[in-house]
Parts: C-alpha cells; sequence; structure tokens
C-alpha cells in the first residue's frame, strides 16, 4: 500500500471518528447520576460507545475511500480481479472484535454484580403495580404504603415487586435501573441512591390505555428525614387517638364501630403520605413540599372555586391550579387512580372539615 493511500485512509478514519465523538458527547444523552448503580452502568455504556466509535471509524474510512478510489470508469467494463481471501486481514479482523467483545462482557458481569450487591442493612420495599398505578409499601413499619416512592440516601434499597394484573415495568431514569414487573411472579431491583431530589418514576411497558398516565415519584430523603417520615407514617397506620368517641380499628375491614367519613379520611390521609409535603394541624403534619393544607380555606377563595370542589379537583388533577409560590408538576398526579372513589371522598371530607376549623381559628 502506497503512503498516500494510509495517509488518506488514516485521515477518513479521524474525521469520521471526530463526527461520531462529538455526537456521542455533545448533546446531554443521559440524565444526571442520582445512585450508585447509576455511575457504574454509564461506565458500561461510555466504555461500549467508546468502542463502537472506534469500529465506526474504521469501517467509515474504509468504505468511503473504497467507494472514491475503486469507482468503475466509463468505458470499463472488465471483470474485477480475482481476490481470493487475506489470511493475515482475516485473523486481524478475527481477533480484534473477540477481544474487545469479550472486555464488553467481562465489564457488564463485573457491574451487574456489584449494581445487584446488597448491602447488610438493606431496606425491603414492597412494589404492587397495577392498571394504572404503582403502591409502594415498608413491611418493616408495619407495612406502611405510599403513591410516591420515598428513600433514604445511601441506603441500599431492595424493591420487592407484583403486578396485579398485567406486565408493567418500573423505571427511575437517574437511578439508571429499571425491571419488569410480571403476574406471578415477584421481581426485583436494587438501587443505592446517592441524590437528594424528587425523580420521575414511570412505567415503562406498554400496559393498557393508561400506560402513559401511569407515573409516580421517587423521593430521596437524607435518611433521619426518611426515618421521621416513616415513624409519622406508622403512628397514622395506628388507631387514631382516643380524642374521638369511637375507637377505631386499623383496618376498615374489621371494625366493628363504625368510623366518621372524616376519620376515614384521616387515615387515606396518612396512608398515602400526604404528610411528607404538607402540612396539616388536624394530622400533625408539618411537610413543607406542598401548599399548607391548614390555609385551603383562604387558597379556595384565591382560586374563586367553592371549597369542596376545589379540594377535589386539586387532589385528582393537582396541576390544574397552582398555588401561587409553589410549583408545578411536583405533586403526583395519579390519586385519582390510586384512590378508590370511596377513599377520595373520605379524603375531601376529612380535609374540607380540618380546614374550616383552623380556618375558623
Ligand atoms: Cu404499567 Cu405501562
Amino acid at each position: 500500500m502506497r503512503k498516500g493511500s494510509i495517509a488518506a485512509l488514516l485521515g477518513l478514519a479521524l474525521i469520521a471518528g471526530g463526527v461520531a465523538t462529538a455526537v456521542a458527547l455533545v448533546p446531554t444523552w443521559l440524565p444526571e447520576d442520582a445512585s450508585q448503580q447509576a455511575g457504574r452502568i454509564a461506565f458500561t455504556f461510555w466504555f461500549v460507545i467508546a468502542i463502537c466509535i472506534f469500529i465506526f471509524a474504521i469501517v467509515a474510512a474504509v468504505l468511503v475511500y473504497a467507494v472514491l478510489k475503486f469507482r468503475v470508469r466509463e468505458d470499463d467494463f472488465e471483470d474485477g480481479p480475482p481476490v481470493h481471501g487475506h489470511t493475515g486481514l482475516e485473523i486481524t479482523w478475527t481477533i480484534i472484535p473477540f477481544i474487545l467483545v469479550t472486555s464488553i462482557a467481562i465489564v457488564s458481569a463485573i457491574v451487574l454484580s456489584r449494581n445487584d450487591a446488597q448491602a447488610k442493612d438493606t431496606l425491603r420495599i414492597d412494589v404492587k403495580a397495577q392498571q394504572f398505578s404503582f403502591t409502594f409499601s415498608y413491611p418493616d413499619a408495619k407495612n406502611v404504603t405510599s403513591p410516591v416512592l420515598m428513600l433514604p440516601k445511601g441506603r441500599s434499597v431492595e424493591l420487592y415487586m407484583r403486578s396485579l394484573d398485567v406486565i408493567h415495568s418500573v423505571f427511575v431514569p437517574e437511578f439508571s435501573v429499571k425491571e419488569d414487573i410480571v403476574p406471578g411472579l415477584v421481581t426485583q431491583l436494587h438501587v443505592t441512591p446517592t441524590r437528594l431530589g424528587t425523580f420521575p418514576l414511570e412505567c415503562t411497558e406498554l400496559c393498557g390505555l393508561g400506560h402513559s398516565l401511569m407515573r409516580s415519584q421517587a423521593v430521596v430523603m437524607e435518611p433521619a428525614a426518611f426515618d421521621s417520615w416513616l415513624h409519622k407514617q406508622e403512628k397514622g397506620a395506628a388507631p387514631a387517638p382516643p380524642s374521638s368517641t369511637t375507637s377505631t380499628s386499623t383496618t376498615t375491614t374489621s371494625s366493628t364501630t363504625p368510623i366518621s367519613p372524616a376519620q376515614a379520611g384521616l387515615m387515606v390521609f396518612n396512608q398515602n403520605g400526604c404528610s411528607a409535603c404538607h402540612t396539616l394541624s388536624a394530622a400533625n403534619a408539618t411537610g413543607k413540599v406542598g401548599p399548607d393544607l391548614d390555609n385551603l380555606v383562604s387558597y379556595a377563595r384565591t382560586a374563586k372555586q367553592p371549597l369542596e370542589s376545589f379540594v377535589h379537583h386539586s387532589i385528582v388533577d393537582p396541576d390544574a391550579y397552582i398555588q401561587p409560590g409553589y410549583s408545578k408538576g411536583v405533586m403526583p398526579t395519579n390519586f385519582g387512580q390510586v384512590l378508590t372513589k370511596e377513599q377520595l371522598d373520605h379524603l375531601v371530607t376529612f380535609l374540607v372539615q380540618s380546614a374550616q376549623k383552623s380556618g375558623n381559628k
């Protein structure tokens, strides 16, 4: 091969490699990492991409060079020269890909086993998926349930996932981990969150008409804040304080003494993690993320809506009206599906009653 040809090939390879590298690096393809697993997966991803760019540069250079250099001339009707392979080349293009593919397999195997390795104090969370919502429960804390995945930062967490109907899949892009939830199986997903914040959690398996609405959130909190949230939920799941005349039991099914709609609403409030984000004195809730529910009366006035329908609307379609000072897209939008109609009615009754009480103070 002449020196000129080698220089031309090399130049083409550099151009192709440069363009591919720019496409890979300039747009932000991946979200910012928020878990230990995400960092390792990103490493694997870039390791594979680097190999791909290398191969692409060689193939593109040879292709473009061959098209330009060996173009048939207008009056040339001859057959091409009879070439019968090239042992040296064939050995090279077998050994190099073999090494590359094997190295990808080794890196992936190491990352997979590290990502699945649970720590000693792994927190167990049960996940229930159904068309079209997720419910998360904490078996070590009296099975407290929440429609939002609450997680302590820095702790290894294992999700045990069941589906009540069809195949779903759980994915938090910032965590980089994803797992299907298959009816009849308990699938597992391990994650160690490393960054505080609220991240979208979505279903990534087409599961029916409401698939695109099957979304929730993963909220990563400081471990102390998480513990206090969990304790508060545990208390909420326990019998209501004996301030009322009727004694209540934890489960609505086995209670012989009927509880009032407002009391049932308090249970719905506690079991669905509302207090993590809202302040409400009637529920001893002190969350600061969302609007202060003791002020619902004045909020409804600002929104120019009757109190009861305002509360109902704000639960089912939280982004329709945003109280000034708070942001859109923070409150989960799936309560309309997670709660039964009865639970929703009870919750609205409870919120309206307690808001009127605190409004009159
Ligand atoms: Cu569940 Cu898509």
